[in-house]
């Protein structure tokens, strides 16, 4: 699919794909989006409720490796050890993420050089630098095998519009079954359906104040 290089609202870029009208990141700022969602509501708050400096965090979707390196700058700085694990089903070029120029608008420039290393990294085959112990798998979501393991489960799917299969029960099902106890699947998403499906799964599920441009996100904490 054609995909197009935007500026979002606070200046860092992303992709548009106009054959299904999508972005990989909100058109309001995407590191803004990535840090509020995934590091701040998701990362963060885990280890803020969890008494551990070490945890497993899994990624739906790697694609431009935003969340991957801001997960990386945050547990590097908070001396936290991450075993972060990340699919993708079709991966972007190492032409294409260079063409982004993302580290453009990346936090600690001393650590640019984890940006590029993620993208080059094997694919399926471990990779550490410090105490982040990273892996992408080029598969699926959906076939998978479930590794039921996971503190913090990153949900960063193509909206609704664009690929609703992503938010139907069936995906978030093995979302539930891929937490531990006290495991926390965090979203951009708000829709109340996903919210219905997650709560009638077992989850503790939260509305929270969105990043800018969104009303709200959710929370989903797997009960013990
Ligand atoms: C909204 S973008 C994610 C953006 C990404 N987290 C980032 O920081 O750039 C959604 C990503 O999920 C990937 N994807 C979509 N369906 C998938 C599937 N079934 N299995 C694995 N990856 C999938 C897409 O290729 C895309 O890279």
């Amino acid at each position: 699919m054609q995909k197009k290089i935007i500026t979002t609202g606070d200046g860092s870029p992303s992709l548009y794909i106009q054959e299904i009208n999508e972005t990989y990141h909100s058109k309001h700022g995407a590191l803004t989006e990535s840090n509020f969602v995934y590091i701040n509501k998701g990362l963060a708050h885990w280890l803020d409720n969890n008494n551990k400096n070490e945890l497993k965090v899994f990624e739906m979707g790697l694609g431009t490796g935003l969340n991957a390196y801001l997960s990386y700058l945050f547990t590097v700085e908070h001396k936290i050890t991450c075993h972060y694990l990340t699919i993708e089903k079709h991966p972007l070029s190492f032409k294409e993420v260079q063409s982004l120029k993302m580290k453009a608008s990346l936090p600690a420039p001393w650590h640019h050089h984890f940006f590029d290393q993620l993208h080059e990294a094997e694919w399926n085959q471990m990779f550490c630098r410090s105490n982040f112990f990273f892996k992408k798998v080029e598969e699926d979501f959906f076939s998978m095998v479930l590794d039921q393991s996971f503190d913090v489960l990153f949900y960063d799917a193509f909206g609704y519009h664009a690929q609703s299969e992503m938010w139907q029960d069936k995906a978030l099902e093995r979302c539930y079954e891929m937490l531990q106890p006290s495991g926390v699947w965090v979203s951009y998403c708000a829709k109340g359906t996903v919210r219905r499906s997650l709560e009638k799964m077992g989850f503790l599920v939260e509305r929270l104040e969105g990043p800018p441009g969104k009303r709200e996100m959710l929370r989903a904490t797997k009960q013990v």
